[in-house]
């Protein structure tokens, strides 16, 4: 099929990239030319594994254009918007005026018969407005809502191979017409066995946010847990391991740590809240308030653990921050805890050196005061306290016998419970998980 893909940020790309992988013809639209021309040159203009073989092998066959000129995408049959929609400046709500802009000016451009399809995470009730838009001003389009789920550093193959597909459609025949367009874009997904969900505008809209309103509140689940097991002595991975083999529960996303962060769950969670104020039913959706508060709250922790570490104060002690992004695989340092838990040290007078393989070109730019290096080895050099904060393989690898030869004083916070304590106090470290005894 034709296929138009509007916005190319962390989505936008990988869904082009992906969809001609597809076998479609597609093309990429962004208004930020340099992005245009990395992606044009098969260079992403972020991190994500296995993006740049997509994206190399689909502009090579021709199936894969780029441009920031919207008449490019005039006659596409499909066209996904998937701009961004980030928290508003001034308030929790999220600012659609990307969304607004995309459609705005997509609509001279609709061909008849056309299929919009918004793919950016909207508050409900947007789809229905910007349906009644098309009906206005390009009678002879459609639209259809169909929310992405990927995870960032998993990008490709969530796209690829998606794990369900939801599609929010008009009622009627229209609607019916507009989910066989789908079918036809995601054939190969659904000939694998992908379930597949017809809905209204209204809950396509919501499972999105739904989703990450679940998985952030079972981050702060564990996250509350660790705390109650920080005042007993109790450890919250046993924990969560033991709850987690009720099929139930589960195991995942609860790993107690620093907490969630990205571009993602946090301002999903307050938009959410907003829209749910907004809509006169904020008492439905208070707990969220108390999801992003806890959550908040495990970055200080981590930081009064640091402080604690160096009996009390970090000033002028030498702090090596292991990872900057919001987690590993990513060079995302969009909300990043890692990242805010640097900073606030720094702020504290500490001597922070960060590390990071992959996000800190992108940390660098939001927070220059702080000083990087691409070798962990050199951060930890001399270091009087490590503090593990996102837990890229490299760091989770690290041997406490050799790791104690470099730095000054043997003491470790392990932001993310992901090392062996028996093995590091082993070694002579005085390590602290979080909720671990
Ligand atoms: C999240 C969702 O997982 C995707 O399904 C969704 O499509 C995406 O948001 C989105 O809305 O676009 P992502 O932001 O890439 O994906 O990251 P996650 O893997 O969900 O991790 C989010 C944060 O939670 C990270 O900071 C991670 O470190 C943290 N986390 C995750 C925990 O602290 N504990 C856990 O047990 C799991």
């Amino acid at each position: 099929m034709r296929i138009s893909v509007i916005g190319c940020g962390y989505l936008g790309a990988v869904h082009a990239s992906a969809m001609a992988e597809l076998g479609h013809d597609v093309i990429g639209i962004d208004v930020d030319e340099g992005k245009i021309a990395a992606l044009a040159a098969g260079r992403p203009p972020f991190f994500e594994p296995g993006l740049p073989e997509i994206l190399t092998s689909a502009t090579a066959t021709g199936r894969l254009r780029f441009s920031t000129d919207l008449a490019d995408a005039a006659d596409a049959e499909v066209h996904f918007v998937a701009v961004g929609t980030p928290q508003a400046a001034d308030t929790h709500a999220a600012d659609l005026r990307y969304v607004d802009a995309a459609f705005t000016s997509l609509l001279p451009h609709l061909a008849d018969g056309a299929l919009v399809v918004g793919k950016s995470t909207v508050p409900v009730g947007t789809a229905a407005r910007l349906a009644a838009l098309i009906a206005r001003e390009a009678p002879g389009a459609r639209l259809a809502w169909n929310p992405e789920f990927l995870r960032e550093g998993y990008a490709v193959k969530d796209t690829l191979e998606p794990d369900r597909l939801v599609y929010g459609v008009a009622a009627g025949e229209q609607g019916m017409a507009a989910a066989s367009v789908l079918d036809q874009v995601y054939r190969a997904a659904l000939e694998a066995g992908t379930p597949r969900i017809v809905t209204d505008y209204a809950t396509a809209e919501l499972v999105k946010v739904a989703a990450n309103a679940f998985l952030a509140t079972k981050i702060s689940f564990i996250n509350a847990m660790s705390e109650i097991a920080d005042v007993t002595g109790a450890d919250v991975t046993a924990l969560a391991d033991a709850i987690g083999h009720d099929a139930r529960i589960g195991r995942r996303f609860l790993n107690a740590g620093v907490g969630f962060g990205g571009g993602c769950l946090p301002k999903d969670i307050r938009a959410f809240t907003a829209r749910a104020d907004e809509l006169g039913r904020g008492d439905s959706l208070a707990f969220l308030k108390e999801v992003d508060t806890i959550n908040l709250r495990q970055r200080q922790r981590v930081v009064d653990l640091a402080v604690d570490a160096l009996d009390g104060s970090v000033f002028r002690k030498k702090v090596a921050v292991l990872g900057v992004t919001f987690k590993p695989e990513s060079d995302d340092v969009r909300d990043s805890p890692a990242l805010d838990v640097a900073v606030t040290l720094k702020g504290l007078g500490a001597d922070v050196v960060a590390t990071d393989p992959e996000g800190i070109e992108n940390a660098r730019l939001r927070h220059p005061q702080l000083d990087y290096t691409s070798s962990a080895r050199e951060a930890l050099r001399d270091a009087d306290l490590v503090v593990l904060v996102t837990e890229w393989r490299e760091y989770r690898a690290l041997d406490p016998e050799h790791t104690a030869g470099l730095v000054r004083g043997r003491r470790i916070i392990d932001g993310r419970n992901v090392l062996d304590p028996v093995a590091w106090r082993a070694a002579g470290w005085a390590y602290r998980g979080i909720g671990r005894p």
